[in-house]
């Protein structure tokens, strides 16, 4: 990995920094600053002697069914944590380079979101183009990396853009690589990976690259739908992803996978009334939906976390949107933080969101042990053994 170079190396340098800054806005206000923080080690090492210090990032990605949003709030929160102003820019890319120009020495600047521009992302899809990025280096003697959560995606900022500058990867992208490579590597038995939500498509990746790996692979949330659909099990209204149904069957042959063997049904997401019901009550569910495992799994869950001295969570094992269904993904995270021994990874926006939520989010830094990713489907695709670009770039 092509680390940060001295600090000294930066001063009088215009630097570009590749930031995921995509996080939660509410009312055009920053609710969730977590990746945020984890770039600010970089911004500060570069930018006390930086010419300048371009930070660039997305917001909002329209085929997750968000619309792209404007930087700017993002800018206006940067710089009361930073304590600093921060520039916010907004032009064609060759019109821009006269107005950096004649900025003050060490300047933090925000580019408005890069999904505005063509050359990143067009008509739905991601764009990786040298035009677009030589063009961009243009704006600098050098380029960071501190985005590893957009690391997985094919776009001129993460990998076309190191083919006209001197790329280095950032500090908390270093980090990350060095926590991953260690689920990777031999890690410590008994390995737990417990995972919920939905998007089968990304999890089936991880779930058969650890197939082998892990002693036990927890299944919660739709996930676990799909895999109870195919292990014959009547769901109902259910959440789950018919099209994976048979790859499911396929990989319940293996004795690793633990899938819920009670689930709590109610008749719809804002439901203040549940019930339990067993997997072995066929006819159960058929009224209603499942919306977070049950009792007896969650005790099962527990006991296996309880002895786990590896453990990976991505994703919430019920909709825990509504608090009548956030039970086990409470208690799962608490039993997850209490196992002090364990080296745990988290990882996906759904998890963190819901530590972020969760009373336990001030004790996050106090467990040993513990690392959040930023990445969410970068985290997946880089623990699946995939070969990122923007890790491929800087290798
Ligand atoms: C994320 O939030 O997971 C990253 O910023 C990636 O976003 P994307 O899926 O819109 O590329």
């Amino acid at each position: 990995m092509r680390n940060l170079p001295k600090q000294s190396f930066f001063k009088n340098k215009r630097v570009l920094v590749r930031v995921d800054f995509n996080i939660e806005l509410k009312n055009r206000k920053v609710i969730d600053d977590f990746d945020i923080l984890r770039a600010l080690k970089t911004i500060k090492y570069v930018s006390g002697r930086a010419k300048y210090t371009l930070l660039i990032s997305h917001l909002g990605n329209p085929g997750e069914g968000e619309g792209l949003r404007s930087l700017r709030p993002v800018g206006v929160h940067l710089s009361g944590l930073l304590r600093k102003k921060v520039y916010f820019v907004f032009d064609k890319i060759k019109d821009l380079k006269n107005s950096l120009a004649v900025l003050p020495e060490n300047s933090i600047v925000l580019l408005e979101n890069i999904r505005f521009y063509s050359g990143e992302y067009a008509n739905g899809r991601y764009v990786d183009s040298m035009f677009f990025a030589k063009e961009l280096a243009s704006l600098g003697d050098c380029y960071i990396n501190e985005a590893f959560g957009e690391s997985h995606r094919r776009v001129s900022t993460v990998s076309a853009i190191t083919n006209f500058l001197p790329s280095f990867a950032g500090f908390n992208f270093q980090d990350e690589i060095k926590h991953l490579d260690k689920l990777k590597s031999k890690p410590l038995k008994p390995l737990a990976l417990i995972l919920g939500g939905a998007k089968m498509k990304t999890k089936l990746p991880l779930i058969k690259s650890f197939i082998k790996k892990a002693d036990y692979i927890l299944l919660g949330g739709a996930i676990a739908n799909t895999f109870l659909k195919a292990r014959g099990f009547e769901i109902g209204k259910s959440l789950y992803e018919k099209k994976f149904v048979n790859e499911a069957k396929k990989l319940l042959k293996h004795k690793n996978i633990i899938l819920p063997t009670d689930y709590i049904v109610a008749m719809s997401l804002k439901s203040k009334v549940s019930h339990v019901f067993k997997t072995t009550d066929r006819q159960s569910s058929t009224a209603g939906r499942i919306l977070d495992i049950g009792p007896e799994s969650l005790k099962q869950f527990r006991e296996i976390i309880k002895s786990a001295r590896t453990i990976i969570w991505n994703g919430p094992m019920g909709y825990y949107e509504n608090q009548v269904f956030a039970k086990s993904t409470k208690a799962v995270a608490k039993e997850i933080f209490v196992n002090k021994r364990a080296f745990k990874v988290i990882g996906g926006g759904d998890s963190t969101a819901f530590l972020k939520n969760s009373k336990l989010k001030n004790q996050k830094s106090k467990i040993p042990n513990l690392f959040i990713s930023t990445g969410g489907g970068s985290m997946l695709e880089y623990l699946a053994g995939k070969n990122l670009p923007g890790v491929k770039v800087l290798s």
